[in-house]
């Protein structure tokens, strides 16, 4: 295709916040959306922003194991993921997109 481009980014790390308004388990049940605001601030505190994108998304297939975050092209998944979690997660993509020492 003409118009194919290479990722503008080092990491996209999606964030289920898939909501079946609980007549089945869906990511939205544990909070995936004030996890996903909350990633997205880490984010930007760290510098990050421009390098990593933070987007939501739809179902990504595991809803029982979820909240569900998944980081590309590292194909690293976070499951039962919290927004408590955002700085752990944060850290993490810091380490695989070669941010910190321990990288
Ligand atoms: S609802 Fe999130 S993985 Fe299915």
């Amino acid at each position: 295709m003409e118009n194919e481009r290479r990722v503008p980014y080092a990491c996209h790390a999606f964030v289920c916040t898939n909501d079946r308004g609980g007549r089945r388990k869906s990511c939205a049940d544990g909070m995936s959306a004030a996890l996903r605001e909350a990633l997205k601030a880490e984010i930007e505190k760290r510098g990050l922003r421009g390098s990593v994108r933070v987007s939501h998304s739809g179902c990504l297939g595991l809803c029982a194991d979820g909240p569900n975050v998944v980081l590309y092209p590292q194909g690293v998944w976070f499951p039962a993921a919290a927004p408590g979690d955002a700085a752990a997660i944060a850290a993490r993509i810091e380490a695989l997109i070669g941010r910190t020492p321990e990288a």
